[in-house]
């Protein structure tokens, strides 16, 4: 249950006000704490004490409080009683949405040709970690991972394959090698960089695929097929729920020319320098505010127009209440063009769309992370590092375990790690940090899970707990922990912030090894029914740990 929310509403009731409740940082004086005596001697036109004084009574009536009391200048202190806590914490997760939404999460977001890099690694664990709470939250997410599938890359690509093979690139048994492959986009966009001439080759290929040349799309059909396996592997190694689509910018562009349709019926569209574009700024922009590009002045869709077609297709598809864009924080303002157009054509309702601009992952110089040789990290490299980094700590802290575990704490370390940091700030990638079994690391969570459920397994079955009426003061702190779980991930989900739940974990995890610490359960000397009242204790807490583990899309292994 969520407890915070049921002490609030109760307190309200009972002395007919919208107090705000607090949670102390120590618990030594109060469970909670209340200023509403200050906020009401305002108004009232009295001494906040004497208001306090009035208002304890009906607080100290309600069932479930131990104790109230004054202090200070007139804060009201609420003890819960223990007897509460422990029937409160026992009872079944129950979570009710009153407004359940349909929410269309759009991340990942890889590229056909183009290696995953470092940059999509924020968006596939947060935005996995975004849908699964959603879902147990009683929302409708629908994901879609918008691949990068009919842009200038495609066309760099195909104009590097014709340089290279020019007798055999369009040849129906044309094989691109895969070891290859990477290096093609790389080389072209470098190559174009210094050479108009074939910049000028690739605009026009990529008009030209676009209506449908067919030896340029059968080629495409074989870098696709190569990407797309990619991206499929990466999916499975990051462990996230497979996307509900893969309905990227090829799929858009079919809805371009009804969208088209709609921007000149409310006449927003013009030309400038050949290119089909819509103004947006405004005299209240004083940031620079580029022109949506429309169709670029080869008349080809570009990353703008297939963005508004995709929107268009959400909305006549799943008509969604929302829709998430989670991106690294370089596309903020190709976003804020997007929802302007949205709104300016009425297409989608400003209001209901958001985008979650990240932070980047820096290596330990500050700068975005970059491989030995110069270039930008790839994912499969960072997976790479920190499986390695966690393969040497393992091995030299003795332990022996098998490979996959060895994989399920690397990731659990990667993602933790991604989660535990505020979306919009950068962070430094530490492979040799994140892996270790103490501190703020997805190890030290997964080790306290593992922990519980040992000792629950050689518990084996215990007889159900007499009913108790007095806590110890560590068991009743984990059990307060977790009466906060419920609202932390509402919290988590309403401010689109996982490492709320990230950190929120992480001290969870801490109560927990206190209590396991202060309180032993198996040991000889402990009485039946402490042992059995313990045992129920620590399966709340595994099963409100795995729980969180879960939606941070971390996995617990048998063994540590
Ligand atoms: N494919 C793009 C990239 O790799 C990200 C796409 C984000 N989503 C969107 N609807 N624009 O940078």
């Amino acid at each position: 249950m969520n407890l915070y929310q049921f002490v609030s509403d109760s307190i309200n009731k009972a002395v007919e006000q919208n107090v705000t409740l607090e949670v102390p940082k120590s618990r030594e004086f109060g469970d909670f704490s209340t200023n509403v005596a200050m906020v009401l001697a305002k108004s009232m036109g009295k001494a906040p004490r004497e208001i306090a004084a009035e208002i304890l009574p009906k607080i100290a009536a309600l069932e479930f409080v131990a104790n109230a009391s004054i202090a200070g200048p007139g804060f009201i202190n609420i003890k819960l009683k223990d007897g509460f806590i422990l029937t409160s914490a026992n009872q079944k997760l129950e979570i009710k949405n009153q407004k359940p939404e349909i929410i269309d999460l759009d991340y990942g977001a890889y590229n056909i040709a183009k290696t995953m890099h470092i940059g999509h690694m924020r968006g596939s664990i947060i935005g996995d970690t975004l849908y699964r709470i959603a879902k147990f939250l009683g929302h409708r997410p629908i994901s879609y991972n918008h691949i990068g599938d009919w842009g200038k890359p495609m066309a760099l690509v195909i104009a590097w394959i014709m340089k290279k093979f020019p007798n055999d690139w369009n040849k129906p048994d044309f094989k691109i090698k895969e070891t290859e492959f990477n290096d093609y986009y790389p080389a072209a966009s470098a190559y174009a960089k210094e050479n108009p001439e074939f910049l000028k080759q690739v605009l026009q290929i990529k008009k030209d695929f676009q209506d449908g040349h067919p030896e340029y799309f059968a080629l495409y059909e074989k870098m696709m097929k190569i990407s797309l396996d990619d991206m499929e592997t990466i999916v499975q190694r990051l462990g996230i729920i497979p996307f509900d689509n893969t309905l990227g910018e090829r799929n858009a562009a079919k809805y371009v020319d009804i969208v088209e349709k709609i921007l000149r019926e409310k006449n927003l569209l013009q030309m400038d320098n050949g290119a089909t574009i819509i103004n947006l700024k405004t005299d209240a922009d004083t940031a620079p505010m580029p022109p949506f590009m429309f169709y670029d002045s080869r008349g080809a869709d570009t990353y703008d127009s297939t963005d508004l077609a995709a929107l268009y297709y959400r909305k006549i598809t799943d008509n969604p209440d929302k829709i998430i864009y989670m991106s690294d924080a370089r596309q903020n303002l190709h976003f804020e063009q997007l929802f302007r157009v949205a709104e300016l054509s009425r297409i989608f309702p400003r209001d209901g769309l958001e985008s979650m601009g990240f932070g980047s992952i820096n290596g330990k110089d500050g700068r975005p992370l970059k491989t030995r040789d110069g270039a930008a990290a790839t994912l499969h490299g960072a997976i790479d590092i920190v499986e390695d980094a966690a393969q040497i700590r393992i091995t030299e802290s003795g332990k022996n375990l098998p490979i996959n575990t060895i994989k399920t704490i690397a990731l659990a370390a990667l993602k933790f790690n991604d989660l535990m940091h505020d979306v919009k700030s950068d962070y430094v990638f530490d492979a040799d940090a994140v892996t270790q079994f103490e501190g703020r690391t997805g190890p030290y969570i997964l080790y306290t899970a593992v922990r519980l459920n040992s000792v629950l397994k050689k518990a084996g079955n215990f007889v159900k707990a007499k009913k108790i009426s007095q806590l110890q003061i560590d068991e009743r702190n984990l059990l307060l922990g977790i009466l906060d779980f419920e609202r932390t991930v509402q919290n988590a989900f309403d401010r689109r912030a996982p490492d709320i739940l990230a950190n929120y974990t992480y001290d969870l995890c801490q109560l927990a090894n206190t209590f396991y610490h202060n309180c032993p359960i198996l040991r000889e000397d402990v009485d039946a029914d402490t042992r059995a009242h313990r045992l129920q204790i620590a399966t709340i807490a595994r099963d409100t740990l795995a729980t969180a583990i879960d939606l941070m899309g971390l996995k617990i292994p048998e063994e540590m």
